[in-house]
């Protein structure tokens, strides 16, 4: 596993309910995080919200961009403005969601539908798009995280049209993995059987968010190469031991990562 205290990592949906945990598993490993979000606003709220569980000297590698990292005119300016201020990224984590709820697949409307495939899909493709070719020569990991309702239809959840969407993001890293095959970067999915909001894993979730940012960071320290093309459905916690996770050592890691800085 090669060390990620020299790495550049781009975290896009850093602001939200699983990409928090990314960010702060990232940075507990020595990793420089850049996040774009839209909203300065949000990205004031993750640094508030990192400072209360990482110390000072590794927030400082947290490096914040306003922008559209889902529109491709912004992101090509975003990709350059994190090329210049923080490195060249060497690895990607998409963790872009949008939970748009309907009841009802008939009664939902189509802008619904159109809300969710903008994100699932057409912000996916771009990001894809604007980080991936410089992963090829690299041989950088980009992860998707992506979620169970991809899969399966969980009646009562009112997730049909996330259902939809993120089952052709599914599609999207395959594709996309089957165009980096021939080059060195590695791509790979993550499906995380987790449920969290609101930056906090609920009472019923089989997973911690702290493990899925466990596992993320493992891939891109190295066993994302081994993993390239693969759809690594993450169920529990068990499961880290298998993947090669250590997780004593992570605990180490995350306990250190509180101490103040010296
Ligand atoms: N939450 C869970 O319990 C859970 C469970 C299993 C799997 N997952 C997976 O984990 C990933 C992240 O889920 P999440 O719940 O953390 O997502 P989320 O909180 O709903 O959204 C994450 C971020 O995505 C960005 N975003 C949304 N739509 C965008 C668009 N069209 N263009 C650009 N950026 C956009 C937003 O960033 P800004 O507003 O800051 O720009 C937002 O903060 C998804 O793939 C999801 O399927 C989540």
């Amino acid at each position: 596993m090669k060390s990620l205290n020299d790495q550049t990592v781009v975290v896009a949906g850093a602001t939200g309910n699983v990409g928090p945990f990314v960010v702060r598993a990232l940075l507990e490993r020595g990793a420089s995080v850049a996040a774009p979000s839209r909203s300065g606003e949000k990205l004031g709220g993750l640094r508030k919200h990192l400072s209360e569980h990482v110390d000072e000297s590794r927030l400082g590698r947290l490096h914040t961009f306003v922008g559209d990292i889902g529109d491709e005119g912004e992101a090509a300016v975003l990709r350059r403005r994190i090329t210049e201020q923080v490195g060249t990224p060497d690895a990607v984590v998409a963790s872009v969601g949008d939970y748009v709820a309907a009841p009802s697949l008939l009664d939902a409307r189509t802008a619904e539908l159109q809300r969710a495939l903008d994100t699932a899909t057409l912000a996916h493709f771009v990001i894809a798009r604007t980080f991936l070719p410089s992963l090829r020569d690299s041989g950088g990991t980009y992860v998707f995280l992506q979620g169970p309702l991809a899969f399966e239809l969980y009646p009562g959840l009112g997730g049909d049209l996330v259902s939809i969407a993120t089952a052709a993001q599914h599609m999207l890293f395959h594709a996309l993995a089957q165009q980096a095959a021939e080059s060195r970067a590695s791509v790979v999915e993550l499906v995380g059987h987790m449920l969290i909001r609101d930056r906090q894993t609920q009472p019923t979730s089989p997973l911690s968010g702290e493990a899925v940012g466990a596992v993320v960071a493992h891939l891109i320290a190295g066993a994302g190469q081994e993993a390239h093309g693969q759809s690594i459905h993450l169920r529990s916690p068990e499961q880290l031991a298998d993947l090669g996770v250590d997780a004593h050592g992570l605990n180490a890691i995350a306990a250190d990562a509180r101490m103040p800085a010296r």
